[in-house]
């Protein structure tokens, strides 16, 4: 859905430290932007992700993930906060929740997730970490479809990051994180320019298939 300036109303799910929320507030604070940020949600009270949010005068709702007995009923609160917002497109950045089938279904096409590594490589935790112990020659990120398979939905892009001579885990962390910063926005943006499309389950950018991600950003 989009607001009244005509701009994708886009909410932005966090558990952390929300710096790629960061990322997309700057690029919606643009006045070319195609999207702005209606909503942050949190499922941690303590993120500094909603800190950010605050600063930027969007507005915020805590869904605590430890106050619900299961996945479905805190799947079900969630739904209805982003709900609330009236969002075309959904953003987990740094969301870190397994979600239920019946919630990836609801937003289906409409949901993105970023990943810390070149899938299908990596998908799950300590990306950064396993990378270095592969001794992969390079690492990145991913902006994916979100689908029923954890971190498996149809990749739209990636930033490559070449893995350096003594890279630890931190060093190469935050490398990989700085690029995201370039890559989250970018996606958003084709998202809201109706550039991007799943399709036939298969990710789709200016109305073709994408055999492969696109490599982001020339
Ligand atoms: C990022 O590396 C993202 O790819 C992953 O979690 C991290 C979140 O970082 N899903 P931030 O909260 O955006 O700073």
């Amino acid at each position: 859905m989009s607001t009244t300036d005509g701009r994708l109303a886009v909410v932005v799910l966090v558990s952390g430290s929300g710096s790629n929320l960061q990322a997309l507030i700057d690029a919606a604070a643009s006045p070319a932007s195609r999207f702005c940020i209606t909503g942050v949600i949190s499922n941690r009270p303590g993120a500094l992700g909603l800190q950010r949010a605050v600063a930027a005068g969007i507005p915020t709702r805590v869904v605590d993930h430890t106050l619900f007995p299961d996945r479905h009923s805190f799947d079900a609160a969630l739904a209805e906060a982003i709900d609330g917002f009236s969002p075309g497109l959904v953003v987990l950045a740094g969301f870190m929740r397994i979600l239920t089938s019946d919630f990836v279904g609801r937003y289906a096409g409409r949901m993105l997730n970023i990943h810390p590594s070149l899938l299908p490589e990596f998908q799950g935790l300590h990306t950064h970490r396993r990378a270095l112990e592969a001794g992969v020659r390079e690492h990145g990120a991913s902006v994916h479809f979100v689908t029923d398979e954890l971190d498996g939905g149809p990749v739209i892009a990636q930033v490559r990051v070449a893995v350096k001579t003594g890279d630890d885990e931190a060093s190469l962390a935050g490398r990989v994180l700085s690029r995201e910063h370039e890559l989250l926005p970018q996606v958003v943006d084709w998202f809201a320019s109706d550039r991007v499309a799943l399709r036939d389950g298969r990710a789709w950018l200016d109305g073709k298939a994408l055999q492969e991600p696109v490599e982001c950003c020339a």
